[in-house]
């Protein structure tokens, strides 16, 4: 039985996170989505505000589970059982970053790191667009879970 960690921000979750999180429930017997605590980085949305949209959104995933780490990533990996770190890779812009991430953790614990290309369409898709996006008054229905969109507006209403 292999458990992929599938670590972001997620704030908010975008259809191109649900893209990689879909690849991976068809790959593996379990997967762990690992939201990140980043104290020190303002988020829109709070741990748990991000938690609970992605448990809403993974819930036709049985085998798909969504916690909060703080710390290393390589020790979230170690306590959920983790074998493979998954990362959605978008275009060669997030390779250098991402390569180094990886050659990282492989030093710090020597898990692997498995790249998962995300659908051309979703391709341009980032958090921070998608929240730049709406709190201009643009239409982020069709980039995020529904759950996410109707968030969004009411972050947006309460501005
Ligand atoms: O969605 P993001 O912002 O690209 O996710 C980045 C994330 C959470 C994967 C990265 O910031 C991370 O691994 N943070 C945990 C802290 C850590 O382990 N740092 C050393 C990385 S080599």
């Amino acid at each position: 039985m292999t458990t992929a960690l599938v670590p972001g921000s997620f704030d908010p979750p975008t259809k191109g996170h649900l893209d990689v999180i879909a690849r991976c429930a068809g790959l593996y017997d379990r997967v762990v989505v690992g939201v990140v605590l980043n104290p020190s980085k303002q988020s829109m949305f709070t741990s748990e505000e991000r938690l609970a949209m992605l448990r809403e959104t993974c819930a036709e995933w049985p085998h798909v589970e969504c916690v909060a780490f703080a710390g290393l990533l390589v020790d979230c990996a170690r306590e959920v059982g983790a074998e493979v770190i998954v990362k959605g890779l978008r275009a060669m812009t997030d390779f250098d970053y991402e390569l180094q991430l990886a050659q990282m953790n492989r030093h710090l614990s020597g898990i692997v790191t498995m790249f998962v290309a995300t659908a051309p369409s979703l391709g341009y898709l980032s958090s921070s667009l998608v929240k730049e996006v709406a709190m201009l008054g643009g239409d982020v229905d069709e980039l995020v879970p529904p759950i996410v969109a109707a968030a969004l507006k009411e972050r947006m209403a309460h501005e």
